[in-house]
């Protein structure tokens, strides 16, 4: 029921605050790290940092993705040389997705705990496969708007008795990337003089745990979409849900599979059937290349906040 969903989370704030000491646990930012950029932890800055392992915490589910792992950490980050200005953050290493078998409620727990301890600001990132064919691996997406497959059709975190105290019952989603911290995210990356490739654009949200077919691909293009990926929207709707900032940054790890079609009518050895076939390997193997140009970025923008 609503009630037992309210008492989970006030069990598992209970449960955080009674272990993360008080200058920690009220942090301002929520840092979701996706695929291969649990690194983006590690810019928590000294030995002023608290670790909870998911399982420790009531309520949460644990991750089973490889390149995800599962705890928060709470801490300070920033790029203030004196280190006064520093701000703490949590950082969610591993993410639940929805293909694990969790429901969106599960999945967006941690959103709801962090806004309870009163976060204010969620920065999503992920690995995304690239739709839009002028995105090629190691590029950056800033999502400025997204694409909730599922949502679509049914299957929404917001389904079900709405959480009044987080929220109302038809919130807007039309403008969900705050716009302040995407002009943010491109300043910072010139003042770091990264050379890495960044985008704007939309973000369609599919189940997994498939990649998608030539057809699904061809199709999302179609509809708008720049890449695809299996997270994010679900974090970044619950997190709107309460009027949170969210900014969205996906790296490009490969490209969808946009080759046309082979067909058994024509005889071209030119084209097999594998040619740029999706791999989670790939996926990681791309996520680490460009880990601290994301870790950078993400620091930079905490610094900000
Ligand atoms: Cl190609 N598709 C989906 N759904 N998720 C991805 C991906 C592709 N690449 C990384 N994550």
């Amino acid at each position: 029921s609503t009630q037992d969903y309210y008492d989970l989370i006030a069990d598992a704030t209970a449960s955080i605050r009674d272990r993360v000491p008080a200058h920690l646990a009220s942090p301002k930012v929520l840092i979701i790290c996706g695929s291969g950029l649990g690194g983006i932890a590690s810019r928590i800055k000294g030995d002023a940092e608290v670790i909870l392992h998911y399982e420790t915490i009531p309520g949460f589910q644990k991750s089973t993705v490889a390149g995800h792992a599962g705890h928060l950490q709470f801490g300070l980050m920033g790029i203030d040389p004196n280190q006064d200005n520093l701000v703490p953050v949590i950082c969610m290493v591993g993410r639940l997705h929805f293909y694990e078998g969790y429901s969106f409620q599960a999945a967006t727990f941690p959103v709801r705990v962090a806004t309870e301890l009163g976060v204010e600001t969620v920065i999503i990132t992920n690995a995304a496969g690239g739709v839009n064919p002028r995105y090629v691996p190691g590029d950056l997406m800033i999502m400025n708007d997204h694409i909730n497959f599922p949502g679509l059709s049914g299957q929404h975190p917001l389904k079900g008795p709405n959480l009044e105290k987080f929220g109302p019952r038809f919130p807007a989603t039309s403008d969900a990337y705050d716009l302040e911290l995407r002009k943010a995210l491109i300043h910072q990356a010139e003042a770091a003089n990264l050379s890495r490739t960044i985008h704007e654009g939309v973000y369609a949200f599919v189940s997994g745990p498939t990649f998608e077919s030539r057809a699904e691909v061809r199709m999302l293009r179609l509809m708008g979409a720049d890449a695809v990926g299996m997270s994010s929207v679900p974090e970044v709707v619950v997190a709107r849900h309460s009027g949170l900032k969210v900014l969205g940054l996906s790296l490009i790890t490969n490209s969808g599979v946009s080759d046309p079609p082979t067909s058994a009518f024509i005889d071209d050895s030119q084209t097999p059937d594998s040619k740029g076939h999706a791999s989670h390997e790939e996926v990681l193997l791309h996520a680490q290349e460009a880990a601290q140009d994301v870790e950078t970025l993400v620091e930079r923008l905490v610094g900000l906040l």
